[in-house]
């Protein structure tokens, strides 16, 4: 079973936005099912870059979008994609130093909630802007 499932709440309004926030979504289950089968460390560490990669630009996209509509919680909202990067250079940083397997479990949960987290929040948040601007 996939780690996260798209759901509709997740959703921002934004296209562009939308589909890379689809596109973490399925890497990080791929990455969550490679790692039930005890990959190897060049597998592991190969994904840990895409998704590095893959967060950033998707952030700097988000940034952008924010900066442009002149979001009102855009200083928060980037601090928060801040710390998740932090996090994610943690996480590469301590896989270095772990075994493979044993490490599996404890990154996907730890990425599971650090998405959830952020999309019910700060990616949410911004989804409301964005309805009542487009309703007022
Ligand atoms: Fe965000
Ligand atoms: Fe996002």
């Amino acid at each position: 079973m996939a780690l996260i499932e798209w759901r509709e709440e997740f959703s921002i309004g934004i296209p562009s936005v939308d589909y890379e926030h689809k596109g973490m979504i399925r890497m990080i289950n791929q990455l969550h099912e490679e790692m039930s089968a005890t990959p190897s460390r060049d597998t592991v560490s190969d994904f840990l870059g895409e998704i590095h990669a893959l967060i950033s630009a998707h952030f700097a996209l988000e940034e952008k979008e924010m900066r442009e509509m002149g979001y009102d919680a855009f200083d928060d909202h980037k601090d928060d994609h801040e710390r998740l990067l932090d996090e994610i250079r943690d996480i590469m940083d301590e896989f270095e130093e772990n075994d493979p397997g044993e490490f599996a479990e404890e990154l996907s949960r730890r990425l599971e909630d650090w998405f959830t987290g952020h999309f019910r929040t700060r990616d949410a948040r911004l989804h409301r802007f964005l309805k009542d601007r487009d309703a007022g």
